[in-house]
């Protein structure tokens, strides 16, 4: 086994329980979509969701097309109330079933505004299936359709998501040592 990273004070999820995890809610978003008969889009927001995504759609034995986002929150560091579309989707989505697949929620803001971009091009639902939610730090009233895990208020790493680029390989979910960002 991989030694802990020297930064990371603690892991929050192993492998296995992200491996769990994502058999759960797979299972959920099978049974929920296996009938509709509508085309069923994921749409994965780059880059934090990746690894997440991957090994949840693998599971999903249904029809569907994966496509991309990359969206960015304006003002260094923190998440403002602005998304900036960096990377677009490539088809059409009217009249599609859209899930967007996202690493964690925090104040709800990218995937708010996400929603409600993806619903204004026609989609007929647009559902939001999350890793990980902090909802103690939510700022817009916003819930995912699906959670893997709800999480404290720290700063996490690993399995995807970083911090200044770093960590995503990690193949757990740990919280960061604060030292690594505070020293700065
Ligand atoms: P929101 O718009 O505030 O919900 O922002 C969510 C985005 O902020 C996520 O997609 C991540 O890119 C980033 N983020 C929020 N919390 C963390 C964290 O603990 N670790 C890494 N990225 C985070
Ligand atoms: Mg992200």
């Amino acid at each position: 086994m991989r030694r802990l990273h020297p930064d990371v004070e603690r892991v929050l999820a192993t492998e296995k329980q992200l491996n769990d995890i994502c058999k759960k809610l797979a299972k959920k978003i099978t049974e929920d979509y296996k009938d509709s008969g509508r085309d069923l889009v994921f749409v994965v927001i780059l880059k934090g969701s990746i690894l997440f995504a991957t090994d949840l759609i693998r599971k999903i034995p249904l029809d569907c097309n994966i496509e991309f986002m990359k969206v960015s929150s304006y003002g260094a560091g923190t998440t403002s109330g602005f998304i900036q579309v960096h990377v677009d989707l490539k088809r059409d989505i009217k009249d599609a079933d859209v899930i967007l697949v996202e690493d964690i929620i925090d104040s709800g803001r990218t995937l708010e505004k996400l929603s409600q971009l993806l619903a204004n091009r026609g989609a007929h639902s647009v559902k939001c299936c999350t890793l990980l939610d902090k909802p103690e730090r939510r700022q817009v009233k916003l819930e995912a359709d699906y959670t893997g895990m709800v999480i404290p208020d720290e700063f996490v790493v690993g399995y995807g998501l970083d911090y200044n680029e770093r960590y995503r390989n990690l193949p757990y979910v740990g919280v960061l040592k604060r030292s690594v960002y505070e020293s700065k």
